[in-house]
């Protein structure tokens, strides 16, 4: 049985990467609807250093954060306590999920979390708690962009319902940031499903994206994806930014562009060419989950691991993601 109280990574303020600090706090007791988890292993994801930043909502949710708070979304752990109300997990049971998002209320970054149990999924055996908690977000991000939005919730990003485009043989994938979080997800999820795909990233990341089933890569310090590229279905576009519609110009007429992370179309250039630009947000889901993780579970889909770090070290987690070109996920260890 867990002792009464727990470490845990805080934020006192917001800041840079030395604000996280571990700190001795309660153990959470499980809600109505939730279990307690055991955590073995935490996925470090974008948001996190958002809300480390300073960001104190996400588009289209209610919450606001009030400090010291307890960051992260994304565990892999036991159950170590179960709701009165919750079917379907026990205490011994291993878990990954992503936890109420979006929201910044998932606390992952600690030895214990309360976790809704529709937010879970059973931990696929075949891998181990690293590689588990480096899946939910990301993973769910390529799931709901590419195979099944999952949800009724309309985007805070637009009005229209997303809704994913048909892959098989015959169509052609564009994955811009492909080796990072969302990107390898996206990458193995599209040869999946059968499509063909054209990965661009840095130069360091070609053999990787490659033995993912990459059918064809593309440096972007080296060349302009839209000047060599033409009549893609796809595009999947997790880098965003200011320049991103010049992917607009590799997509064939009828195609889409779905930023991951928002950029900047042009209404009239998009009706000129065509094409439609689409986005989403992750929601936490469960059922989806138990799906990704049974291909994880067959090897279908792999989680590459970039780095992992002590929970204490999560600062020098932080560190790393600030220096970019992530292949992969950045996991904290807990137990
Ligand atoms: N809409 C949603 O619900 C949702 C969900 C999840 C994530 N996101 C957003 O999606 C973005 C990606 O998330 P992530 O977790 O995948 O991040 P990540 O793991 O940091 O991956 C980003 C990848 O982009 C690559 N990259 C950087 N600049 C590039 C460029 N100019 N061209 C091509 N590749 C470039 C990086 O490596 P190299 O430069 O070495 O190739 C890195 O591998 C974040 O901004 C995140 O906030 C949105």
């Amino acid at each position: 049985m867990p002792t009464h109280t727990m470490r845990a990574v805080r934020l006192h303020e917001h800041g840079g990467p030395e604000v996280l600090r571990l700190d001795e706090v309660p153990i959470p007791e499980p809600g109505p609807g939730e279990v307690l988890v055991r955590v073995h292993a935490v996925g470090v994801n974008p948001p996190d250093w958002y809300l480390r930043g300073g960001l104190t909502s996400v588009p289209g949710t209610d919450s606001t954060i009030s400090l010291p708070v307890i960051p992260g979304t994304d565990v892999s752990g036991v159950v170590e306590a179960v709701a009165a109300d919750v079917d379907g997990l026990a205490v011994g049971d291993e878990v990954f999920g992503l936890l109420r998002f979006p929201g910044f209320d998932g606390s992952a970054y600690a030895e214990y979390v309360a976790a809704p149990a529709s937010d879970l999924a059973r931990k696929p055996a075949g891998i181990d708690h690293v590689h588990a908690a480096g899946a939910p977000m990301a993973g769910l991000t390529a799931w709901q962009y590419l195979i099944e939005v999952g949800h009724d919730h309309p985007s805070p990003f637009q009005e229209a319902r997303h809704r994913p485009t048909a892959l098989g043989a015959g169509t052609t994938v564009l994955i811009n940031g492909a080796a990072g979080g969302v990107g390898h997800f996206a990458v193995q999820l599209a040869k999946w499903k059968g499509a063909r795909v054209i990965a661009v990233a840095s130069g360091a990341h070609a053999a990787f994206l490659s033995d993912l089933g990459a059918d064809r890569f593309i440096d972007y310090t080296k060349s302009r994806p839209e000047e060599l590229v033409q009549d893609v279905d796809l595009v999947l576009d997790t880098v965003g930014g200011p320049h991103s519609s010049r992917l607009l110009r590799t997509l064939k007429h009828g195609g889409a562009l779905f930023p991951v992370f928002p950029g900047e179309y042009d209404d009239e250039e998009t009706a000129k060419l065509g094409v439609t630009v689409s986005i989403a947000q992750v929601r936490s889901n469960g059922a989806q989950l138990a799906e990704l993780g049974r291909l994880l579970d067959a090897g279908t889909v792999r989680v590459a691991i970039d780095s992992t770090f002590p929970l204490a070290h999560a600062r020098a987690a932080h560190e790393r993601a600030t220096r970019g070109h992530l292949q992969g996920k950045i996991v904290l260890t807990v137990a």
